[in-house]
């Protein structure tokens, strides 16, 4: 039976998760150099998924837009794999719109009220919704809003109906970064085919070392976490349905 996207905690209001994404792109100065290379690596490997799914659309996507580019990052990844000719952003943070706006390779971005994307319908051959839906309230409403005005979606979460994300701690850490939602695969097929779309491509990734190792700070702790990043390959690789069950994978659906 499919599992059901679990609520995690009581919904903050508009205004309050709004302060969570400003905060969010303002890390403490000493910061701000670390969690700008932290996102251009996770940046990475999105960019990595995108492209690959785009190869499953009838033609290479001319004009893309991303919702909730945050920082402009994954559009500057995929710029750089020519995912697109055009790139435009979508988002809900002042501050990130003000960086993203720093980005040559992103031709526009705007703020929007995280609703109603200001454009005719299907502008875009290719949206992307990375990271993005797991943080809204009410996904589906945007889902449709994004289909209404792109061709195509790939749309990536972190799969965390898991068993490894059910810990406390880990739930903590879930509501600090602002996920609403836990999903499961079975969750993003049925958001889709309520927006009228269907799951042309998927992809799950384990994720790389480098991501697992980034915020290890000691030799004890990049060890440690060398050891997890390999088990945890090790067990995607040998029984990937096992290791979905078991820990956090990242998954990326192209919807049509
Ligand atoms: C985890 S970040 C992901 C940023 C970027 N998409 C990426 O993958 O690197 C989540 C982003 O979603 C944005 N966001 C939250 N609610 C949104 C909404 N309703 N519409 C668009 N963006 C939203 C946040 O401001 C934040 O920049």
């Amino acid at each position: 039976m499919r599992r059901r996207a679990r609520s995690l905690r009581v919904v903050s209001t508009d205004a309050e998760l709004r302060d969570v994404y400003e905060g969010q792109y303002s890390a403490p100065a000493g910061d701000a150099e670390r969690f700008g290379r932290w996102r251009a690596l996770c940046a990475e490997g999105k960019a990595d998924h995108v492209a690959e799914l785009a190869r499953s659309l009838d033609a290479p996507p001319s004009i893309v837009a991303e919702i909730g580019c945050g920082d402009g990052g994954l559009l500057t990844a995929l710029a750089a794999r020519g995912v697109g000719e055009v790139r435009h952003g979508f988002e809900i943070s002042e501050r990130a719109v003000a960086i993203a706006a720093t980005r040559p390779e992103v031709d526009r971005v705007e703020r929007f009220d995280g609703a109603a994307l200001p454009v005719p319908d299907h502008t875009y051959d290719l949206g992307v919704l990375s990271h993005v839906i797991e943080h809204v309230p009410e996904p589906a409403p945007l889902l449709r809003e994004a289909a209404r005005a792109c061709r195509a979606l790939v749309v990536e979460v972190p799969l965390e109906a898991n068993r490894s994300a059910s810990r406390p701690a880990a739930e903590q850490g879930r509501a600090q970064l602002g996920h609403l939602h836990r999903f499961s695969r079975g969750d993003v097929a049925a958001m889709a085919r309520a927006a009228g779309l269907r799951v042309r491509a998927d992809l799950a990734d384990p994720l790389p070392l480098e991501l697992h190792t980034f915020w290890a700070d000691t030799p004890g702790a990049r060890a440690r976490a060398a050891a997890k990043a390999a088990v945890r390959r090790g067990l995607f690789t040998a029984a990937p349905a096992a290791a979905e069950r078991s820990f956090t994978l990242h998954y990326a659906a192209l919807l049509v």
